[in-house]
């Protein structure tokens, strides 16, 4: 049976994308069932506002708990069990390749994209009554709103599931699948401007190239991303 993934948005067109490459493929095939819903369309006034000013005073604007509590209704209304909501959202936890292993095996996500000043927070409240809820931010940094958040996590998950990516293989392989960033990765010609590909990789010695591999992982590791080991 297919993963499905309800986004809200009100910039559905963002994820046209996902007609495209791999992903593109996965929903064809039937393995990804991804459905995109326009938030407004839960709103009732004529100017389909989604937004208003916030209590206590502040910049920006806060988007309203109304059209949110009538989409999510909608949505677990036509689920057959409780969702996982994931709200992208700069303050919550980090998003990282285990959260995405996690979301994999989650048979049906709704993802809520606000803008970056935030939804009213009772709907949080709300959707942790319908189901799990996961605040989760792609890094330390702020985009406008959740779009871009929700299409990197889709595309994570999204790969993640059996049959999704051809070969499994190339998924164990990858930075942060072992906890280590991937190797230098070389292809024909052997040379070029001047460059040459590193002998080993041409000597035919497998015993010798994996070992060749894991210092290169080690090191390049230890020389951008010290903190995955520790140091
Ligand atoms: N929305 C705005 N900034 C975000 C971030 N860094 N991660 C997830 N969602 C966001």
């Amino acid at each position: 049976s297919a993963h499905r993934i309800d986004v809200v948005t009100i910039f559905p067109s963002f994820f046209d994308v996902l007609e495209v490459s791999l992903l593109g493929k996965a929903r064809d095939r039937g393995l990804l069932d991804v459905r995109v819903h326009d938030l407004r369309e839960w709103t009732h006034d004529r100017h389909r506002t989604v937004d208003d000013t916030p209590y206590g005073g502040g910049a920006g604007m806060v988007m309203k708990p109304e059209p949110w509590g009538e989409a999510l209704d909608a949505i677990v209304a036509d689920a057959a069990a409780p969702p996982v909501f994931v709200f992208p959202s700069p303050a919550g936890e980090m998003f990282t390749q285990a959260t995405a292993r996690e979301f994999a095996h989650e048979p049906h996500l709704v993802i809520g994209c606000g803008r970056y000043e935030g939804i009213d927070e009772r709907v949080f409240e709300y959707a942790a009554r319908l189901g799990r809820v996961r605040l989760v931010s792609l890094g330390d940094y702020v985009l406008n709103g959740g779009e871009v958040a929700a299409m990197a996590m889709i595309e994570a998950v999204g790969r993640l599931i059996p049959g999704v990516v051809g070969n499994p293989e190339s998924l164990l392989e990858e930075s942060h699948e072992g906890g280590l960033l991937e190797y230098p990765s070389y292809t024909k010609p052997a040379s070029w401007r001047g460059y040459d590909v590193p002998e080993i990789l041409l000597s035919g010695n497998h015993g010798a190239i994996a070992a060749w591999r894991r210092e290169q992982q080690i090191a390049r590791t230890r020389e951008r991303r010290p903190d995955l080991l520790g140091e």
